[in-house]
């Protein structure tokens, strides 16, 4: 199967997953990034903090596919709800990706990537499947951390990717008027994805909800991050692997 690539934009959504490594792993360190390379229950990996935003997401797969040569890339961590019926503590499984500012009209169609000719990116079916299983035996398992609701859902869609916390209600209305169908936004999501698609490697993407992208959304992040993240990362990840 060749080895996985797992992703997040910040420490805390990936250090379970380091902690979890097997003995061994090897730290490669390229762009001011570290790459670990290893087993993690049993599949061969390489985890990387990509650091957020768009042009650190799309450096760090660039470089885990070129200098590590893995098949598959998973991309975790928090989001921003913005459809209603996506709430704190819900867990998102993108099959479908699109960067919110990207505008380069009038030369080209609002959010179409230029000279790509497309402005949503699918994510992996297969992969994605596996994940959003996972994601609600975890749930149902009642395997949340303190903080998180108790009938938390897992939702699979349109995931909006932009260079922007968003922080407020109108800026959040805004995009909910624009993209109806995006269930969050986050900062990385759709810049791996671009790459994965030039590349020709499949890919999946799971956020967990840490606000709802308004005027509560940097407390709500902080507390959210400090508290549950890596809980929900490898609550969901482990018995995906190590089946
Ligand atoms: N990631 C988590 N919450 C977010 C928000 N409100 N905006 C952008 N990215 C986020």
């Amino acid at each position: 199967m060749g080895r996985l690539a797992i992703l997040g934009a910040l420490h805390e959504e990936i250090a379970d997953l380091l902690a979890a490594m097997d003995p061994g792993a090897a730290v490669h360190r390229i762009a001011m990034r570290d790459f670990h390379v290893g087993t993690l229950w049993g599949t061969p990996c390489v985890i990387a903090l990509s650091r957020i935003g768009k042009v650190a997401a799309a450096a760090t797969a660039s470089i885990v596919i070129r200098e590590f040569q893995v098949s598959r890339v998973i991309f975790t961590g928090l989001a921003g709800g913005l459809h209603e019926a996506v709430d704190v503590g819900d867990v998102v499984i993108a099959s479908t990706l699109m960067q919110h500012d990207m505008d380069a009209r009038p030369l080209f169609g609002q959010h179409e990537i230029p000279l790509l000719g497309r402005a949503c990116f699918e994510s992996d079916a297969a992969l994605s499947r596996l994940l959003q299983d996972s994601a609600q035996d975890f749930l149902r398992a009642g395997g949340m951390a303190d903080g998180a609701r108790a009938n938390a859902r897992v939702h699979a869609g349109l995931i909006a990717t932009g260079d922007v916390f968003v922080n407020r209600v109108d800026e959040a209305q805004v995009l909910r008027k624009r993209l109806p169908d995006a269930l969050c936004v986050e900062m990385e999501g759709a810049a791996m994805a671009q790459i994965c698609y030039e590349f020709d490697i499949p890919f999946a993407v799971m956020r967990v909800v840490s606000d709802r992208a308004d005027h509560a959304a940097k407390a709500d992040f902080t507390a959210f991050l400090e508290n549950v993240a890596r809980v929900y990362t490898a609550g969901i990840l482990a018995p995906l692997l190590k089946s």
